[in-house]
């Protein structure tokens, strides 16, 4: 009984807040979603394709709210800024939410959670997260796991890489000790590298979400109120 009431209120809810949207769309009609598509499985490419969880996302999102989608793979550094100031519509990423953020954009329902964890090399001396101390960590420039490995280890241990991918290379070359990165790109790489493990030391456990400008509140609520829905009504776990 309680499920059938939430999902005629969540039905309910959806309908207006799309209503809502509706009225204030722009004229041709895109939902313009940036990511940085290096972070297998959520965006990563197919041949000339992007393709992954966020952009399914997206997709169902675009197509609830009668737009086209356009997927834009943008440096990870500046998606926030790109939202922020409308140039985007929504960022989807494989996207922490944290306090920096929320001062400057407004974060959706959060769909996943995710896992910092450290990449080293098989036989490596680190065996946990305090056998980074005085070690050289890789990470992708602006990601949580370059602040939190900035913030305890010190900006001078801390090498900062375009891409988690190039991170990895930087490993297997000797260049790092270690990555830090998000679980789930985590197992990829080590999948397609040889002589890579994770350990079984989490380092910081986060949660996932959309990010959409504060300026455009009809937007978010049509996003967040559809994330609500997948997470929750349909409990789609990603
Ligand atoms: N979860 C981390 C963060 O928000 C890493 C996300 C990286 N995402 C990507 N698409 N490259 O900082």
């Amino acid at each position: 009984m309680k499920k059938i009431v939430s999902v005629i209120l969540a039905v309910m809810m959806l309908l207006a807040a799309v209503s809502m949207f509706a009225s204030c769309k722009k004229e041709d009609n895109t939902l313009v979603m940036a990511t940085n598509a290096t972070f297998p499985p959520y965006e990563f490419y197919e041949g000339e394709k992007m393709v992954g969880i966020d952009v399914e996302i997206a997709t169902a999102i675009a197509e609830k709210l009668g737009m086209t989608l356009e997927v834009k793979d943008m440096e990870f550094d500046s998606l926030i800024s790109a939202v922020e100031g409308g140039v985007v519509d929504v960022v989807l990423a494989g996207l922490t939410v944290n306090e920096e953020r929320l001062e400057k954009v407004n974060f959706s329902t959060s769909y996943a959670k995710g896992v910092q964890v450290i990449i080293v090399k098989e036989g490596s001396d680190i065996a946990d997260v305090d056998g980074l101390e005085g070690k050289i960590i890789g990470v992708q420039a602006g990601t949580t796991g370059d602040i939190y490995a900035s913030d305890d280890f010190g900006e001078e241990n801390v090498t900062k890489y375009a891409n988690g991918a190039l991170a990895v290379e930087g490993l297997k070359t000797g260049k790092v000790d270690c990555v830090i990165i998000d679980n789930e790109p985590a197992k990829n790489y080590v999948a397609a590298n040889e002589g890579l493990k994770i350990l079984e030391t989490e380092y910081v456990e986060e949660m996932y979400a959309g990010a959409m400008s504060k300026d455009n509140e009809a937007l978010y609520t049509a996003v967040a109120v559809f994330m609500w829905l997948l997470t929750t009504v349909f409990s789609r776990e990603y």
